[in-house]
C-alpha cells in the first residue's frame, strides 16, 4: 500500500488534475392553448398539438382524466375515445381512457404511482408517445411525475380543468407527488410537449373551486403588474359571479405573467433560493398541511397573501393602507381571510412559523421570502421578524370579526 501511495503522490507532482468542462444548452419551447370544447370533432387542436412535430405519423397516447371531472361529465371518456378515432391517421389511443382519483389525495399514494406507471409500460408507450393528464393540478402533478420517470421522460400534454390549474400551475414545469409526510418532495422540473386549457371544463367547477384558483391571479399581479391588480379590481364583482369573459381574461393573463416569470426570470428549473412566483407560499404551504387540506391551495395562497401584505406594511416596505386594498380585493372576489389554525401555539410557539423553515429546506441555501414594495413590485427578503408576523395574523383575525 505504501508503495502505491508513493506511485500516486509522484504520479501527482508530476500531473496536475485536469479538468473538462462540459457545457450545453437546451433550448425548451411548448405551446400553451385556448380553447373551448377541445375533444368536439371540429376542433383540430387536440390533433393538431399532438402531430406538430411529425404530421405524417401516427401518435400513440393514452389519457388520464380526473374522476371528479369525468363524475361531472360523465360522457368524456367516450368524447376522446370518439375523437381518437375521428383523427385515427394521427392518433391511436394506446389503452382506453383511464378515470383516476383526483384531489390531493391522488398525490399521498405511492400505490397509484407505480400501477399508473406500470400501465404506461402495458401499453407499450416509448419517448415517442404521449400521456395526456386531464384534471386539476394534483391530477396533474400525479401524472406528470409518472410521464416524467417512465422510460426517463415520456412526452406530456397537460389539459388542466380547475382554475387554478389553467392560470398556474398547468403552465410551468414542474410535477410531484408527496411522500413521507412532505408535500412535493418527489418531483421533476419537466417542461409539457404542451398544455391545452379548455374554459367549458370551468364551468363544471363549484363555487368553490372556480373562486379558489383566482388567488394565484392576484398573487402574481402583485408582484409583477399593478395594471392587472386594477382590473381585478374593478372586475371582482363578475368574477366573483362567475361571469365567463371576465374569468377568461383573468386565466389569460395570469396564464401569461406565470409563462414570462418562467421563461426570462432567470431560473426555470429553480436552482436558487428565490421564488417570486412563491409569494404567500410560505403560510400557504403550512396551512394546508396543518389543515389536512381542509383549506385548499388557493384559498390558503388567499390568506398568505393578505398575511404577507400586512407583514410587508408594519415591515416598512409597503405604504399603509395597500394592506387593506389587497385584502378587499381577496374578501369581494370570495376568499376568507382568517383561519383559527393561523393561531395555533407548540412548544416552540406559533405552528404556522414552521413553514417558514420548511420553505427554506424546501428551496435550500438562504432563506428568500418575497414581499411587496408595492402594488405590482415584489421585493425579496432574507429574514422575517416572527413578532411582525405575530402582529399581522392579530390584525387579520380583527378583521375577520370586524
Ligand atoms: N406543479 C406546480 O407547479 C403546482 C403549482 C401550484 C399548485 N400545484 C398543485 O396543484 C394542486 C391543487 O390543484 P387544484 O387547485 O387544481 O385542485 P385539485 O387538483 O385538488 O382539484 C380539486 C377538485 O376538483 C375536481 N375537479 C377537477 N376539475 C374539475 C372540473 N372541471 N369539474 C369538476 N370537478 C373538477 C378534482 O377531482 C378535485 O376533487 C395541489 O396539489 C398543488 O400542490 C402544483
Ligand atoms: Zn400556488
Amino acid at each position: 500500500l505504501e508503495q502505491i501511495s508513493e506511485e500516486l503522490l509522484k504520479h501527482d507532482e508530476r500531473s496536475p488534475p485536469v479538468t473538462y468542462l462540459q457545457q450545453f444548452a437546451v433550448r425548451f419551447e411548448y405551446p400553451v392553448c385556448f380553447t373551448r370544447g377541445l375533444f368536439a370533432v371540429d376542433n383540430r387542436l387536440f390533433a393538431d398539438t399532438l402531430a406538430r412535430c411529425e404530421p405524417h405519423r401516427r401518435h400513440r397516447f393514452m389519457a388520464f382524466v380526473d374522476a371528479g371531472l369525468a363524475a361531472a361529465s360523465p360522457s368524456l371518456a367516450a368524447e376522446i375515445a370518439t375523437y381518437a378515432e375521428h383523427y385515427a391517421q394521427q392518433l391511436q389511443l394506446a389503452a382506453s381512457v383511464a378515470i383516476i382519483p383526483g384531489g390531493e389525495s391522488c398525490k399521498n399514494d405511492p400505490m397509484l404511482v407505480e400501477r399508473l406507471q406500470h400501465d404506461l409500460v402495458k401499453a407499450g408507450l416509448d419517448r415517442q408517445s404521449f400521456v395526456v393528464a386531464i384534471g386539476g393540478g394534483a391530477l396533474l402533478d400525479l401524472v406528470g411525475y409518472v410521464a416524467a420517470t417512465v422510460h426517463r421522460g415520456i412526452r406530456l400534454v397537460r389539459v388542466p380543468t380547475t382554475v387554478l390549474a389553467q392560470d398556474d400551475s398547468g403552465v410551468g414545469v414542474k410535477n410531484a407527488v408527496n411522500a413521507f409526510g412532505l408535500k412535493n418532495l418527489l418531483g421533476t422540473f419537466v417542461p409539457p410537449f404542451a398544455v391545452l386549457n379548455d374554459s367549458l371544463f370551468l364551468a363544471k367547477l363549484d363555487q368553490r373551486e372556480r373562486i379558489a384558483g383566482m388567488s394565484e391571479a392576484v398573487k402574481v399581479a402583485l408582484i409583477r403588474d399593478a395594471n392587472f391588480f386594477q382590473w381585478l379590481e374593478s372586475h371582482a364583482g363578475d368574477l366573483h359571479g362567475g361571469d365567463v369573459d371576465a374569468l377568461d381574461h383573468l386565466i389569460r393573463r395570469c396564464a401569461e405573467l406565470h409563462m414570462r416569470q418562467i421563461a426570462m426570470g432567470g431560473d426555470p428549473f429553480e436552482a436558487g433560493s428565490a421564488r417570486p412566483l412563491d409569494y404567500g407560499h410560505w403560510v400557504a404551504h403550512k396551512l394546508e398541511g396543518l389543515t389536512h387540506h381542509a383549506v385548499r391551495h388557493g384559498e390558503a395562497v388567499a390568506i398568505g397573501i393578505a398575511l404577507d401584505a400586512r407583514y410587508s406594511v408594519l415591515s416598512g416596505l409597503l405604504s399603509p393602507g395597500a394592506d387593506v386594498r389587497i385584502c378587499t380585493l381577496l374578501e369581494r372576489l370570495g376568499f376568507a381571510l382568517w383561519h383559527p389554525t393561523l393561531e395555533s401555539v407548540d412548544a416552540r410557539g406559533l405552528t404556522i412559523l414552521e413553514g417558514l423553515r420548511e420553505f427554506r429546506e424546501h428551496l435550500g441555501g438562504e432563506l428568500t421570502i418575497t414581499l411587496l414594495a408595492g402594488i405590482g413590485r415584489g421585493i425579496e427578503v432574507h429574514t422575517m421578524d416572527e413578532a411582525l408576523i405575530a402582529r399581522a395574523i392579530r390584525w387579520l383575525k380583527e378583521r375577520a370579526r370586524a
